[in-house]
């Protein structure tokens, strides 16, 4: 990946870190966006800029707001003068149980998790299409599968996939766009996945662990760089969850 740029949403920290991480290592030049976590980003763009000068740039944006995304792309096709990659990663994820659903929890998980991507892609297009480059969006295995409660969040990787085979169709032959879809890797920071759920989760899958973020970070390096002739698939990251669940 060398002379390449890759813009990668909530890359400050959790999976969106491994990702930039593991592109960095492959010698991408990368443009982390975060939102509140401006610490962990300044941090992890000092390490990377140390291994490799000047090879980190940071864009800071809400992307609830629609007016932030074509200028974070903007922001992110001037940082390096080109760009090659979009990964889709910053996400909210909480429990929205029916009966209690309202329409702020719809904006928020839809638009961190549909609406940003889709507007993220739309202003990236012609530069990616000027470099033959790719997107790759996270989805999330309870896309297929509904997690139970978390009624508006499943809907939204549901379309997250669809985005994804749209996204394909619409950008191709010029970019390729595919997506990962993790099972569980790190648990939530709220508290909100006890100790018996946790445990229960890593007994329904058959590779019996969690998966490590550098799992889903190798997937996305893969579907960045290494697939040529694939696009407009979901490629589940799961240890083998989806098999049984
Ligand atoms: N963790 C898992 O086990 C798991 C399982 C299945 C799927 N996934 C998917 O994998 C991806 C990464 O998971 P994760 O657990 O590492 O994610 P996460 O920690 O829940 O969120 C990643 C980042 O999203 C950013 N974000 C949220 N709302 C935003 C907004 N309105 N504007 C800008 N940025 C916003 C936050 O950036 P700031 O901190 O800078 O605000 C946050 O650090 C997500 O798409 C998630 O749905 C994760």
């Amino acid at each position: 990946m060398h002379g390449k740029v890759v813009l990668v949403t909530g890359g400050a920290r959790r999976i969106g870190a491994a990702i930039c991480r593991r592109l960095h290592a492959a010698g991408a030049n990368i443009v982390l966006h975060y939102r509140a976590s401006a610490v962990q980003a300044e941090r992890l763009a000092g390490e990377l800029n140390a291994v490799r000068g000047a090879s980190v740039a940071l864009a800071p944006a809400d992307l609830l707001d629609p007016s932030a995304l074509p200028a974070l792309v903007d922001a992110a096709t001037r940082a390096f003068g080109r760009l090659d990659g979009l990964v889709n990663n910053a996400s909210s994820f909480y429990a929205t149980p029916l009966g209690a659903i309202t329409p702020k929890h719809w904006d928020d998980l839809v638009g961190t998790n549909v609406r940003a991507p889709l507007f993220l892609a739309q202003a990236a297009a012609p530069a990616l299409r000027a470099t033959h480059g790719a997107i790759v969006n996270i989805a999330d295995i309870h896309a297929e599968r509904p997690l139970k409660d978390y009624v508006v969040y499943s809907i939204a990787k549901a379309a997250v996939v669809g985005l994804t085979r749209s996204l394909a169709r619409e950008l191709a032959p010029d970019v390729r766009v595919n997506a990962v879809a993790p099972g569980p890797v790190l648990w939530p920071e709220d508290g909100s996945f006890d100790a018996p759920m946790r445990a229960a989760i890593v007994a329904q899958t058959p590779l019996a662990r969690v998966g490590a973020p550098e799992d889903i970070a190798g997937a996305v390096a893969f579907l960045l760089t290494d697939a040529p002739y694939v696009t407009g698939v979901t490629l589940a990251v799961d240890g083998g969850r989806n098999v049984v669940l």
